[in-house]
């Protein structure tokens, strides 16, 4: 297991760091998790350290899995609402006595605290597609402490680590594995890009067949695709995007199914900025939603992924969710995935916050 180059480093997405440094934090991740079932106190691994979390959207999992994960490593999840501080601003986006220029906050809280986690996308910055991740960028330039991504508008490399993690849990490899992420119709259509990107750079990035399914006006990132093209590559592995909801499961071992943003929804030039034109396209896919029939097609110890909140009755039907239990076939691994998210966090923060 290799553990130097993780000291003092940011968090900001996959593609920053290798496959063999990915290894590493799932081993430590698992090393924590029994730790964790087997409650021995590792309370010294972070003691007394504060980690800064700066919520601008709403969480259920990232939140409590980052407090209670580093209350068990010993240290404390300091919670801050961006409107309830001066709203951490980049320049020219500022208002007199109402915000505070990031810079100003990152050199701040580094005299203070030991990791800085930020989680932004979407309406705080407008939907100018990058407008977060350049705000996460520019916390990480001013910032003597890490700098942990809790969901961009690019990458959600905390959800995708858990994610892999859950994988590994269930199939013991990655070898082999057909990991399918699928567009899923749902109502709302504000919904960022940052989980399915950072799943296929997970996936690929460890060696599974990876495919990625959706409509053609909900692609994604250009360079997103590339990267998981280069990750097959060195995999000598698969990565294959397709047009076809039901034909994209046939065996798959992976089922991942969830919404993301048509591209009109993003600012120009990326977008058009019409969330109209957004609901139609997303109204002519309705059809793109998990059944227990589309699963009976895929594995036979296929399992049911989703980051949650899932959005039932639309993305997936609730027997699908909610088919959990281990009598055989296809189950749904989203509580272990949710879990995992805790034991993924912890083993990052270990390793940049108190590695060696
Ligand atoms: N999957 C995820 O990030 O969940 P929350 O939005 O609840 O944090």
């Amino acid at each position: 297991m290799k553990t130097d180059g993780f000291k003092g480093r940011d968090y900001m997405t996959l593609l920053d760091w290798s496959k063999e440094q990915v290894e590493s934090m799932l081993e430590v991740a698992f090393d924590l998790k029994r730790r964790f079932a087997l409650r021995e106190p590792h309370d010294h691994i972070l003691r007394a350290q504060t980690l800064f979390m700066l919520f601008y959207n709403q969480s259920l999992r990232t939140r409590n899995s980052f407090e209670a994960g580093m209350t068990q490593l010993g240290g404390h999840a300091h919670f801050l609402d961006p409107n309830k501080i001066y709203t951490p601003a980049l320049e020219g986006k500022e208002v007199a006595y109402s915000t505070e220029r990031v810079s100003d906050v990152a050199r701040v809280l580094s005299r203070m605290g030991d990791a800085i986690a930020i989680r932004c996308y979407g309406d705080p910055v407008d939907w100018v597609y990058g407008g977060a991740h350049a705000l996460m960028e520019e916390f990480a330039r001013w910032s003597d402490i890490p700098v942990i991504n809790m969901e961009c508008d690019k990458y959600h490399p905390c959800q995708a680590l858990a994610d892999i993690m859950t994988v590994k849990e269930y199939f013991g490899t990655f070898k082999g594995i057909k990991f399918v992420m699928s567009w899923a119709y749902s109502p709302s259509v504000h919904k960022p890009r940052a989980v399915p990107q950072s799943a296929v750079i997970a996936a690929s990035l460890m060696g599974c067949e990876t495919v990625l399914a959706h409509p053609p006006e909900m692609e994604l990132d250009p360079e997103v695709i590339a990267a998981c093209k280069a990750n097959a590559g060195m995999n000598g592995t698969t990565f294959t995007v397709t047009h076809d909801f039901e034909k994209a499961f046939e065996g798959a071992h992976v089922v991942y199914p969830k919404a993301w943003a048509a591209t009109p929804i993003f600012q120009p030039p990326v977008g058009e900025n019409d969330p109209d034109k957004t609901q139609q396209i997303f109204d002519k896919y309705k059809s793109w939603k998990m059944t227990s029939e589309i699963m009976d097609t895929a594995a036979r110890d296929a399992i049911y992924m989703h980051c949650l909140p899932a959005d039932r009755g639309w993305e997936v039907d609730n027997d699908v969710m909610d088919r959990t239990d281990v009598a055989g076939g296809w189950r749904s691994a989203i509580f272990d995935e949710a879990e995992n998210r805790m034991h993924a966090q912890k083993a990052v923060m270990s390793l940049i916050m108190g590695g060696r």
